[in-house]
Parts: structure tokens; C-alpha cells; sequence
């Protein structure tokens, strides 16, 4: 927080978000018309789980920033109508919703062994546990937009160097599109994003006794065509001192002075494809919409004599 804060342009990593409110409030943007993205990539699940599960046979699933698990269901569904057992290792960053939904999970699925794990995956993922077996990786939600281009490939790549050969990723990230229909879905009606996005606020309030007034802000997120990003901000309404007691820093801000706190990035079929292929993987499948409005790729890590 120290160094996005303090230094120019001014920045919060996104993974703040996500106390319990602001996972709670992360669900609600899911449900809201205007939120395409989990539709979207619920809907190919849906279509392709079950190819996938064959495909890939997998002994274990991870998942990178699970959240809800809602659209992870329907492998779960598809593992469990073919009879085929595996293990689920959600992994979030939010202790309160991880424990709900585990609980959830094992009443709905008895049967299934579930190894939730809590943590930051900006933090390095090598010292996650490696189950023995066949594993299928899922990085779902288009969170890989949240990391900026440079991240994103050392994420892609941490992940391909956890992998064995037989094992799977499968990444699903948001495409350019109209940018009113990619404008709304950061904007919604109700106001829920705005909300999500303010409630950042309570946490440093929380964590760092710091005193932001959640009215002196506003949302706003606008595409910035030339990065292919959502980009969502917030605004300071009027100049203002906001004192964070755990970093024993003042933290001055002009009216309209803005503090980064999220990228979007929406790639092209390509851009997703390139990311996957510099890591070394190999693209088994690269499910679409009609519409082209969302990809998830399936992809593998081959063997050294392929
Ligand atoms: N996969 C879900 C949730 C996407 S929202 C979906 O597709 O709907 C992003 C999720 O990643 C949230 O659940 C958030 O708590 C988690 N997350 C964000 N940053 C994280 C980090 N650095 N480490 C671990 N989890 C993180
Ligand atoms: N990974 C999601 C996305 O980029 C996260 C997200 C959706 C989000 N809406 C948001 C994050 C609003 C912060 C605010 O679409």
C-alpha cells in the first residue's frame, strides 16, 4: 500500500478488495445484467465441462482465485456424472468466503475431498503443495486481465513451471469488444461495482487505521483503448489529508487526483494465445461464444520429446 500510494501514478494492488464485503459485493456485480463476463464463461463450462474432464482426466483440480467456485460446479457436476474421482484445491485470498464455500461444497458434493488453501498467488505459487497425480490448473473470471502484461506472463509462466507434462491450465480471459457494452459492465445501474470499489477504503480504514471518508470519493472506470483495459479509479471530490496510522504517513491528495485500483485487460484471441505459447504450454482448445465476447483456452504442457 506504501508503494502505490506514495509514488506517481498512484496505485492499490486489486487483491484489497476482497475482505468479506467486498467478495459478497464481487458476487452481487456477477449477477447484474450488465456483468457479461461470468454469463459468459459459466455458459462454456457448461457446454465444453465434460470434454474437458475427459480430456484431461485429471486427478486434481487448482484453482487460482476461486472465489465462489460457482462456475467450477460444473466440472465438479461433469467429474461426478462420469464417475470420475478427483480432488478440488480452491485457492483464494479470502479466508471467510473460502471456508463457506468449501462447507458448501462438501455438502453438495459428498464424496469429493476438498483442500481449500488460503493466500496471495501474487506472492509465488511454489510453495503451494504439489498433490501426486494428473492436475488441471483453472484460472477462470478473466482475472489474468487484473495483472499488467509483464505480470501476467510471469504468472502464466510460474504456473507452467509447476506443471508436469499430462497436466492441463485452463485460463479464461475477456475479449475486446464494443466499448459501451465493456463500459456498462464496470458501471453498473445498481451501482454494486461503485460500491465494491469504495469499500477498498474501509479495508486501509481497517487494516492500516487509516481515515478515508468513503464520500470524498467517487468510482470510475473507462476503457483506455490504446492498453486494451478497463481502468478503474478513485477519484478524490475535493483535496483532502487522509492520515494511515499503520504507515505513520499523511497522504495528500488534490480534488480529481486519482488512485489506480484495478486494470481489466481485454485480449483478442490472439494476444491470449501468444500468452499461452511464450510460457511453453500448448493450446489443446480455445472455446468462444459466437460472439467472441470470451475465451477459455485449455491448454497443456507437453512432453519434452513432443
Ligand atoms: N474465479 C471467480 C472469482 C473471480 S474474482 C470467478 O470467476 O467468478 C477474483 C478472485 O480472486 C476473488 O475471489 C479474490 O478473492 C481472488 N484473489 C484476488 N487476488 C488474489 C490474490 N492475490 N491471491 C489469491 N486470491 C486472489
Ligand atoms: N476479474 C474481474 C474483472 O476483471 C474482477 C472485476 C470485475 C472487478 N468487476 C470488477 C474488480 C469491479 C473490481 C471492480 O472483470
Amino acid at each position: 500500500v506504501r508503494t502505490g500510494l506514495f509514488s506517481q501514478p498512484r496505485s492499490l494492488a486489486p487483491k484489497y478488495f476482497y475482505d468479506h464485503k467486498g467478495s459478497h459485493l464481487f458476487d452481487q456485480i456477477c449477477e447484474t445484467p450488465e456483468y457479461y463476463p461470468t454469463r459468459t464463461e459459466a455458459a462454456l463450462l457448461q457446454e465444453y465441462a465434460a470434454a474437458i474432464i475427459e480430456h484431461v482426466q485429471p486427478d486434481h483440480v487448482l484453482e487460482f482465485g476461486s472465489g465462489t467456485s460457482r462456475k467450477t460446479r460444473h466440472l465438479l457436476e461433469a467429474a461426478r456424472q462420469s464417475d470420475h474421482s478427483m480432488t478440488y484445491w480452491p485457492f483464494d485470498i479470502c479466508s471467510s468466503l473460502l471456508h463457506d464455500v468449501a462447507g458448501r461444497l462438501r455438502s453438495e458434493f459428498p464424496g469429493l475431498e476438498i483442500n481449500a488453501q488460503c493466500g496471495d498467488f501474487t506472492a509465488g505459487i511454489e510453495h503451494l503443495e504439489e498433490p501426486g497425480g494428473r492436475c488441471l490448473y483453472l484460472f477462470l473470471g478473466g482475472t489474468i486481465g487484473n495483472f499488467d502484461p509483464i505480470a501476467a506472463e510471469e504468472f502464466i509462466n510460474e504456473i507452467a513451471a509447476h506443471m508436469r507434462p499430462g497436466d492441463a491450465l485452463l485460463l479464461g480471459a475477456d475479449r475486446v469488444k464494443d466499448t459501451g457494452v465493456l463500459h456498462a459492465a464496470y458501471n453498473d445501474e445498481q451501482g454494486l461495482t461503485a460500491e465494491f470499489n469504495l469499500n477498498l477504503l474501509n479495508v486501509l480504514n481497517r487494516e492500516l487505521d487509516a481515515d478515508f471518508t468513503a464520500e470524498d470519493f467517487r468510482h470510475k472506470a473507462v476503457f483506455n483503448e490504446q492498453d486494451s483495459q478497463i481502468e478503474m479509479y478513485l477519484v478524490a471530490e475535493k483535496q483532502q489529508s487522509v492520515y494511515l496510522g499503520q504507515l505513520d504517513r499523511v497522504l495528500e491528495l488534490e480534488q480529481e487526483e486519482a488512485i489506480l485500483t484495478e486494470i481489466s485487460r481485454k485480449f483478442s484471441r490472439q494476444s491470449i494465445r501468444h500468452l499461452i505459447e511464450t510460457s511453453g504450454l500448448v493450446e489443446t482448445a480455445h472455446y468462444e461464444p459466437d460472439n467472441g465476447w470470451y475465451s477459455l483456452v485449455l491448454a497443456g504442457k507437453p512432453h519434452l520429446s513432443d
